[in-house]
């Protein structure tokens, strides 16, 4: 996989930005991911020194996995994010951040949309299980309490999730795999590693915009859709 330092790009362009992203990744990550994450960047042809080509991407991620890409600016209303979600298609922000924002994207933005998200959908029992978070929470796009309680359970395991890999831990989860602070802090003695319990991380809320004190450890991929009916029988006790 190419990572090379980009020291000959223009700072003043995306590819400047893309480069220092994707190679700063790329290296941190080694050896602190699910085992699959480095084989599906290569399936999608992603690369440090070239930006992410539209149609390709599409093709690749159609061809390996059956999802197909919709781009959306911004944040998009729950109920459109979660039927492009249902059918599966990944809805991606064409926009990258700005090299002041290296750090910190104010919004999911490309980097984050693709190096992050779209590795899950290579793991057949991620994509059963956001399917199903996102067919069942279509039907209570009227019940806040309820979707602020799935969109929370989906912050600890499609955002910000880690997995059991032996007796060390791999990162899965988008806002870690995008974010070189956030993905350190994780696997630093600075955060407390809890094993993945429903009642617990819907009772832990998420706070945004900051590191968390506490992430969760899924013991297998096959646990998340095992985990939705107790999700359910929470909201419906609440
Ligand atoms: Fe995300």
């Amino acid at each position: 996989m190419q990572t090379n330092t980009g020291s000959h790009l223009d700072p003043n362009t995306e590819l400047y930005v893309w480069n220092k992203l994707f190679t700063r990744q790329t290296q941190y990550l080694q050896g602190k991911v699910w085992d699959g994450f480095f084989d599906s960047l290569a399936q999608l042809c992603l690369e440090a020194g070239r930006l992410p080509d539209w149609q390709t991407l599409h093709g690749q991620l159609y061809r390996a996995t059956g999802w197909g890409i919709h781009a959306v600016n911004g944040l998009v209303p729950a109920r459109q994010y979660l039927t492009f979600l249902s059918n599966g298609v990944f809805p991606v922000n064409p926009t990258l951040r700005s090299l002041e924002d290296l750090d910190h994207a104010k919004e999911p933005d490309l980097f984050h949309d693709i190096f992050g998200h779209l590795h899950l959908l290579f793991i057949p029992e991620y994509v059963a299980y956001i399917r199903q978070l996102s067919g069942f929470a279509l039907n209570y796009l009227d019940n806040e309490k309820a979707l602020y309680l799935l969109a929370q359970f989906n912050k600890w395991t499609t955002e910000f999730g880690l997995i059991r890999k032996g007796d060390q831990l791999g990162i899965y989860g988008a806002g870690l795999v995008s974010s070189f602070g956030e993905a350190q802090h994780v696997m630093s003695n600075a955060s407390e590693k809890w094993p993945a319990d429903v009642s617990l991380m819907l009772n832990t809320p998420h706070q945004p915009a900051q590191l968390q004190p506490q992430y969760f450890v899924i013991p297998s991929f096959e646990w998340l859709a095992e985990s939705l009916p107790a999700v359910e029988r929470f909201i419906h006790a609440v």
